[in-house]
């Protein structure tokens, strides 16, 4: 007999078990709806949406593609709203224009007005967990932040040399953000949202003067999406420096709709995922950040001032500027030997630079947060396994970081206690065998315990909660838990917590011949390191958020990329979730138990 409790943090649930179907999936005793999808109008007058007939006007008021990181502040003023914020990370062509009839330009035009962020204001259903989207025009918060909106750069690097431009000689105003994938809501009601995979928009002649910097962040002469055809500003031979007003941490105040956002030079640049924010003991803003790519590095930022308490207007304006100054710091992490059976160890953050003085010989602050890759490369950091979200749990106080894989651990990257897999079980379908392949192909999480509970201090300790993967896999490992009743899973990407403290993953790429999904796995306890799979998305979906709310009655998930399987086309598409066309549509949901 099922619990009664519709609390997702405490209710025993029958686990999903891996599947193929094109459909979100929920244990039995929970449903989901669709609160918004690509296309649906955000802004007032945003036209029918029609994905026969798309359009920067129509595009600019609605919602974008792909949907990744999902947050929900308080509505300032109506108690039976909240306001929904929403990345869209990219976008995915030939899911995205069922019928030809485009130019290239046009459809590179379109394509970059699906990028950027939404905020949109949702109302509670009748049923506890349940929301619906607010009418655009009565829904006055709502917005398209998009590639012209234009955002103040903040910190030590706003006015940087490097960040001018034609277009922006001060170096401090940039237009647009893009690539946003994770982020995280700051405890002073604002939205942090990561600028990744940036590089890929860039292409043209490279001056050798920039070239080593280029290459360090993935960024070619061919890049991949040719839009300097389109704006000569993302042609490298023409504005060098555009490429380093990208790959910042972003800031929102959903409040302000008609604000300008800002990117905060003092957090780093490289391929942010997201950050997270925690208040350390003595009341500093302490945000945790990792940079996705193979090799790449955890980083950790601690602010100078201590956070304003109260919820006034004048709080709220100095805590939006915690993030302007303090000192950025990367991780190095030791392992204490394999003897013990654990994959465990210490660890330090070394200091970068403050906003005011540099920690690595021969760089100052400005060089070292716009190329703050080369920089961390001069002292020696730990090189992780694809290094994604990064947050702390309020309730344990614990850090906990997905590494989602590496396929080039054990050949480009020797192994070390923190990376150890360089072989690792995968299956090319559901039916099929587990066969060993090259690196480690399935991930981990990473828990990290700030020395004596201090996030302000340099020194902590780590150990790996989940050697991913399928538990019959000799190399997993799932927190000491029975490996005979945990779910497989592979490649976790975001990571959330509800008010329990269990931590919640979802997972991009899994590599068992499943689809991608959400999980919850207690940290504490004898439950500690069960890995209980909640959910499945679509086929060729990756699942983002996730985020419980309501009393952990609701939980969000965006459905990223449904139906982009190998050689997905029109022709043949992956997915026609969620089956309100004969397309895929990138989603957000909240699943709630059934009323
Ligand atoms: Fe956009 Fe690192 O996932
Ligand atoms: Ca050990
Ligand atoms: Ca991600
Ligand atoms: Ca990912």
């Amino acid at each position: 007999e099922a619990n009664p409790s519709a609390d997702l943090a405490t209710t025993p649930f029958r686990t999903v078990p891996p599947n193929r179907r094109d459909a979100v999936v929920v244990p039995d005793g929970f449903t989901n709806d669709v609160v918004i999808r690509w296309g649906d109008g955000v802004l007032p007058g945003a036209p029918r949406f029609d994905a026969y007939d798309q359009s920067v006007a129509a595009a600019k008021k609605q919602f974008g593609y792909n949907c990744d990181y999902v947050g929900l502040l308080d509505h300032p003023s109506n108690r039976a709203r909240s306001v929904l914020v929403v990345n869209h990370e990219y976008t995915t062509e030939p899911a995205m224009f069922p019928a030809e009839g485009y130019t290239d330009a046009e459809k590179i035009e379109i394509e970059m007005y699906n990028h950027g962020i939404s905020v949109v204001e949702v109302k509670r259903g009748a049923t506890p967990g349940s929301w619906n989207r607010v009418a655009p025009r009565n829904a006055p918060l709502n917005r398209r932040i998009n590639v012209d909106t234009t955002f103040f750069v903040t910190g030590p690097a706003a006015g940087s040399d490097r960040l001018k431009t034609t277009a922006d000689p001060s170096g401090t105003r940039v237009k647009g953000t893009l690539n946003n994938c994770a982020g995280g809501m700051t405890p002073w009601g604002t939205v942090l949202s990561g600028e990744e995979n940036f590089n890929q928009y860039f292409a043209g002649t490279i001056d050798p003067e920039y070239a080593a910097s280029y290459a360090r962040y993935g960024i070619s002469a061919t890049g991949s999406r040719n839009w300097g055809s389109v704006d000569p500003r993302f042609d490298l031979g023409t504005e060098p420096n555009e490429p380093n007003r990208f790959g910042w941490i972003v800031e929102v105040d959903p409040r302000q709709p008609k604000a300008s956002p800002r990117k905060h030079t003092m957090l780093g640049r490289f391929k942010h995922e997201g950050a997270n924010v925690i208040i350390s003991r003595e009341g500093y803003a302490v945000a945790y950040m990792g940079d996705d790519e193979r090799g790449d590095y955890l980083y950790k930022f601690v602010s100078k001032r201590k956070m304003a308490k109260g919820r006034s207007g004048a709080a709220r304006d100095r805590n939006k500027k915690l993030l302007t100054e303090g000192t950025l710091y990367v991780a190095r992490l030791v392992g204490d030997g394999a003897e013990d059976g654990t994959y465990d160890g210490t660890g330090r953050w070394i200091p970068l630079c403050s906003d005011t003085e540099s920690f690595v010989d021969g760089w100052t602050v400005e060089d070292i947060l716009v190329d703050t890759r080369l920089a961390a490369d001069a002292v020696a950091p730990t090189r992780m396994d694809r290094p994604e979200d990064v947050e702390p749990n309020l309730v344990n106080g614990r850090v906990y970081a997905a590494l989602t894989n590496n396929s080039q651990r054990g050949t480009r990257f020797p192994a070390d206690e923190a990376n150890p897999i360089t072989t690792s079980q995968v299956r090319d379908s559901l039916d099929g065998e587990l066969t060993p392949a090259a690196g480690n192909n399935n991930g981990y999480v990473l828990e990290m315990l700030a020395a004596r509970g201090d996030h302000a201090a340099p020194a902590f300790t780590w150990n790996l909660l989940l050697v991913c993967g399928d538990p019959e896999a000799q190399e997993t490992y799932f927190g000491g838990y029975p490996k005979e009743e945990v779910s497989p899973i592979s490649c976790p990407d975001n990571v959330a917590f509800d008010t329990k403290g269990n931590l919640w993953i979802s997972t991009d790429g899994n590599r068992l011949g499943s689809n991608d999904g959400i999980f919850r796995v207690p940290v504490a306890g004898a439950e500690r390191g069960n890995v209980q799979q909640f959910l499945t998305v679509p086929r060729g979906a990756e699942a983002c958020g996730p985020l419980l709310t309501d009393g952990d009655r609701a939980l969000w998930t965006a459905v990223q990329h449904p139906g982009e399987l190998d050689g997905s086309s029109f022709d043949e598409p992956g997915s026609t979730w969620p089956h309100t066309d004969d397309f895929p549509r990138p989603s957000v949901v909240v699943t709630y138990r059934r009323g």
